[in-house]
């Protein structure tokens, strides 16, 4: 089974390449690309990869993830986010393919109370979020008529190897001894270990045609503000030993008024994931990701002894 992976330098994609590495697919046939092996802003060079290697499954890890910069480079960040997955999605409907695909909790607006649904109404603030709103409409539109089989997973606040929010906080109170910190926008932070774990597990499932085509919100157990996340990442990596001039007691809670960025962000990121714990249990997949229900806090709390380890 060809294997392609999009994404290779990304947080996510290096997950992919740790998990794919170890687990039960055959190497030969497992391809991560990088932008220098394919420009996802030009359609053709996507094309021409996905012909020539006819992948049975296109693991889509990559996309254009500068919020604020986006709004400045609108017809970018649609081409890599929208037009280029809509590309993938009409390969592998054409060819009874697999894909994966990652979208965002910025596809809603915040204003509901509560956690978002699969069933709840997109409405992105930025165009980032629209962006990659329009990638998702894109691929669910290209697999109505077409054979093959996807799955979009919509995940929020990932940390992985790569630039995240856990890292700027790390290096900012190893620079300062007093740290201001949003606390009124709330989400779900999310390992890229742990959504490629489960990434890869599901891209199996739906090769088999197992697991039902739809979009899925992926996140781990629980959810947090900036601010507690901040002093979480701070007094774990105290407690490894780090000597950092901040304290989780020195992090200040500010409203997101106060920090403001080119780029509106949701102030609710919560959400739900009923739909992808029930489609897991149906197919008895549970058993077959140990971190699955491992709480957000404890994945962060490992996250930073890992870092420090490193
Ligand atoms: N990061 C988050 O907090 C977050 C939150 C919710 C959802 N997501 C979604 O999760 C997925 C993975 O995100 P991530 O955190 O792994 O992102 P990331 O670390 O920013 O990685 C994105 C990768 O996409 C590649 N890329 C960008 N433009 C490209 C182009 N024109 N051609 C080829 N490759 C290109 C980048 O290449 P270079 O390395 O060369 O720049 C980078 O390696 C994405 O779908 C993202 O939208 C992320």
């Amino acid at each position: 089974m060809n294997i392609l992976v999009f994404g290779k330098d990304g947080q996510l994609g290096k997950a992919f390449a740790e998990q794919l590495k170890a687990g039960q697919f055959n190497q030969d046939t497992i391809r991560f690309v990088g932008r220098a092996d394919c420009d996802l802003a030009n359609t053709q060079h996507v094309s021409d990869l996905l012909q020539s290697f006819q992948p049975q499954v296109i693991i889509n890890a990559a996309a254009y993830t500068a919020v604020d910069k986006a709004e400045s480079e609108s017809e970018l960040a649609f081409a890599i986010n929208a037009k280029a997955p809509e590309t993938m999605a009409s390969y592998a409907a054409s060819q009874d393919v697999t894909l994966l695909h990652f979208s965002t909790d910025y596809v809603f607006d915040g204003t509901k109370q509560g956690s978002y649904t699969e069933l709840d109404q997109a409405n992105p603030l930025g165009v980032y979020g629209k962006s990659k709103e329009a990638g998702e409409r894109a691929i669910v539109q290209a697999f109505v008529k077409g054979a093959g089989q996807y799955a979009i997973l919509r995940t929020s606040w990932v940390y992985g190897n790569g630039a995240n929010f856990i890292r700027t906080i790390l290096r900012l109170a190893k620079e300062r001894a007093e740290l201001r910190v949003i606390d009124d926008q709330f989400g779900i932070p999310t390992s890229a270990q742990w959504l490629a774990e489960l990434g890869s597990q599901l891209a199996s499932s739906l090769a088999n045609k197992q697991f039902a085509s739809g979009i899925y919100h992926a996140v781990p157990v629980g959810e947090i503000n900036w601010y507690g996340l901040a002093q979480l990442a701070v007094q774990s990596a105290i407690e490894a030993g780090a000597t950092l001039k901040a304290s989780s007691g020195a992090i200040s809670p500010i409203p997101a008024s106060q920090y403001p960025l080119p780029a509106p962000r949701p102030m609710n990121s919560r959400l739900a994931t009923n739909k992808l714990q029930s489609e897991l249990e149906r197919l008895d997949l549970v058993s077959k990701l140990p971190h699955w229900n491992t709480p957000w806090d404890k994945q962060v709390t490992a996250y930073v002894r890992q870092l420090l380890a490193d």
